[in-house]
């Protein structure tokens, strides 16, 4: 079935998760930030996500937005940076205002003039999305922002990519899903959707239950995989 239907992962994919640690550690008088804000970044984004696997398997959700602030103190007492509040306070204002990598409008752009409908498909709390996507000025460009707090579980749990068919009334192949997390992608791909793994660090693939269809190194092809 020909690609109807453009879904994005957030964190990673449109986000660049990476910059609020970065950005942080280009600030004034930040100097233990700036050895170590990629360990730190690292840190953080592992745990985050390993916290979200932990606590869909032992049915203990909580939203993204706790998890985000676990990660972060866990990576911070990790890297020894746990004693300045200020620093923790600032990392986490910035993970509100993520910048989009730089060739997201475009692609966005290029798939609506096409007629396509483009959503985010995320483990985010509606408000953090809502904080990004405007930052990112990209809301006119999504038809759709789903977050898995309307049913109560992280991914890559099959009943958060059923949201998607539920909100578009669609065929799961008749979906692109697009993830820059591997383990992401190969849910998505087990579900039945047509996948895109943008790997931008040149990762090796996730051994799992299912494979990404596609690799690429950032967001510039999507619209071809969509036929355009
Ligand atoms: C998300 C995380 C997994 O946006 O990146 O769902």
């Amino acid at each position: 079935m020909p690609i109807k239907i453009c879904v994005f992962d957030a964190y990673g994919t449109l986000f660049d998760v990476g910059a609020a640690a970065r950005i942080a550690a280009g600030e004034v008088g930040r100097h233990a930030l700036a050895e170590k804000w990629m360990e730190l970044a690292e840190f953080w984004r592992q745990k985050q996500l390993q916290y979200t696997w932990l606590r869909a398997i032992t049915d203990n959700h909580i939203d993204f937005w706790t998890v985000t602030k676990n990660g972060l103190d866990y990576a911070l007492e990790r890297t020894g940076l746990d004693g300045d509040m200020e620093l923790r306070e600032r990392l986490l204002a910035l993970y509100w205002e993520l910048q989009a990598y730089k060739e997201v409008p475009k692609m966005l752009t290029t798939l609506k003039a096409a007629g396509l409908q483009t959503a985010i498909l995320s483990n985010g709390a509606p408000d953090m999305l809502t904080g990004a996507v405007e930052s990112a000025g990209i809301e006119t460009l999504l038809d759709e922002v789903l977050s898995v707090e309307d049913i109560g579980i992280f991914k890559p749990d099959a009943r958060v990519y059923q949201m998607v068919l539920d909100r578009f009334g669609c065929k799961a192949d008749e979906v692109l899903f697009v993830s820059s997390n591997g383990w992401d992608a190969a849910g998505a791909s087990g579900f039945g959707f047509e996948t895109a793994w943008v790997n931008r660090a040149g990762e090796p693939m996730d051994r799992l239950f299912a494979e990404p269809h596609h690799t690429m190194g950032d967001l510039t092809d999507i619209p071809k995989l969509a036929g355009l």
